[in-house]
């Protein structure tokens, strides 16, 4: 059982804001304490390099560093030279894509969606300038979700890349990956997964997903930011080209060539996001500690009871109700979104109003705007019962009651 009391109180902000609603977890998730200690930590008693220096403090980061790497391994079932430590999901979506210029031809296609976040649009629709591979959009099903029939029938022999969210940011859908994975696979594609929404609310096992590349970010996971996660099956990223090219990333160096060390660090280059990675293993231990089913059942419920009290509300139109993300998208029928939001804030309530960084989704949905109310393990009921009213204060104010 979720202790929410607790929780609440490894959430300093909280203390700092008790009248806090917090309801755009799925922009950043609020930061643990524990998480701002280990960081905090580390600049106050090492604060050195990792990799680099023949003394103790240095020994000491390098090995927090490695150990961090180790707690991300375990988590999503990989191995430890699997991990690229990133900037965060787009860095490493970025790397990904830019890696891939070298190796895609002209005539290649490379599948994708509507429903991507534009970290994992965008890099696709620049590769495919640069090599003149195709971009390939599998059609939505009416309700905007990726269907496996829908994936087959875009699939074929010039498929060399499937770059797709596990999660859509915008709605909250869950892609069947396990089977589009097994397709696509069978066509010899690369599977590349943008899983920023999926790591703080699904358990990920890259073994059974079998994907080929993951990404995923420190600050949705109640980590800092600034730090993310590549996931590479370590064939593969041994077989790619480093996007980026710098210190403690190169084995041999003369003056006209250079070669690189084994994954992870050719993956690396520059001083790493140190006080990141640590602050992730920490965020990774809090989950693990509270389960991430236990974590989902609870912010399911909060979840399906908000939606009940939303859909009454005339005017109201949901655009996800069956959605496996705990995100509920919505409009207020003749008010702008920005409005809703910027009222909801009076009421320390803080939902995120936009395109949401997915503007396909936006042109499927045919609207320009949607607001997104997104929950997380330290959100209770209470928090739903303020989101609601204030939503019907808000639309009484827009409508002049
Ligand atoms: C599905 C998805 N992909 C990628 C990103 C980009 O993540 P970041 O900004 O941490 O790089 C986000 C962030 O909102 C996201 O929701």
């Amino acid at each position: 059982m979720i202790d929410l009391d607790r929780i609440r109180k490894d959430f300093p902000i909280y203390s700092k804001q008790p009248q806090l609603v917090y309801l755009d977890s799925a922009a950043s998730s609020l930061k643990l304490k524990s998480v701002i200690d280990q960081v905090d930590s580390y600049y106050l008693t090492l604060g050195v390099n990792v990799h680099r220096g023949a003394y103790d403090l240095a020994y000491e980061a390098t090995r927090l560093y490695e150990e961090a790497r180790v707690t991300v391994a375990e988590f999503i079932n990989a191995k430890n030279e699997e991990i690229v430590f990133t900037r965060g999901t787009t860095s490493s979506l970025n790397m990904i894509a830019g890696s891939y210029r070298d190796i895609l031809k002209p005539g290649d296609e490379i599948i994708t969606s509507e429903l991507e976040h534009h970290s994992s649009l965008l890099p696709w629709m620049v590769t495919a300038k640069h090599t003149g591979a195709k971009l390939v959009y599998i059609p939505l099903n009416k309700e905007g979700r990726i269907t496996v029939e829908a994936f087959q029938s875009v699939l074929s022999d010039k498929t060399k890349i499937v770059a797709i969210t596990h999660v859509s940011n915008a709605m909250g859908f869950l892609t069947p990956i396990l089977e589009i994975t097994k397709l696509a696979h069978q066509k010899q594609a690369v599977v590349i997964l943008d899983a920023a929404q999926s790591a703080p609310h699904i358990e990920l096992d890259v073994q059974k997903l079998d994907v080929d590349f993951m990404a995923f970010s420190g600050h949705k996971m109640f980590g800092p930011s600034g730090v993310g996660v590549l996931f590479g099956k370590k064939e593969l990223l041994n077989l790619i080209e480093p996007f980026e090219y710098g210190g403690e990333m190169a084995d041999e160096v003369s003056k006209d060539i250079a070669t690189w060390k084994d994954a992870p660090l050719k993956f690396e280059a520059g001083t790493p996001v140190i006080s990141g990675a640590i602050g992730l293993a920490e965020a990774i231990r809090y989950i693990k500690s509270l389960g991430l089913n236990e974590m989902h059942e609870h912010t399911h419920a909060l979840q399906k009871y908000t939606l009940e009290k939303l859909s009454q509300i005339k005017g109201v139109t949901i655009y996800n109700s069956s959605s496996e993300n705990p995100v509920i998208t919505f409009n207020i029928e003749g008010i702008h979104p920005h409005d809703i939001a910027t009222m909801l804030d009076q009421d320390a309530v803080c939902v995120r109003a936009g395109h949401h960084c997915a503007q396909l989704v936006n042109k499927f949905l045919d609207v320009n705007s949607t607001l997104r109310a997104s929950f997380h393990i330290y959100n209770n009921y209470a928090d739903c019962d303020t989101f609601v009213e204030s939503i019907i204060k808000a639309k009484n104010f827009f409508e002049g009651f």
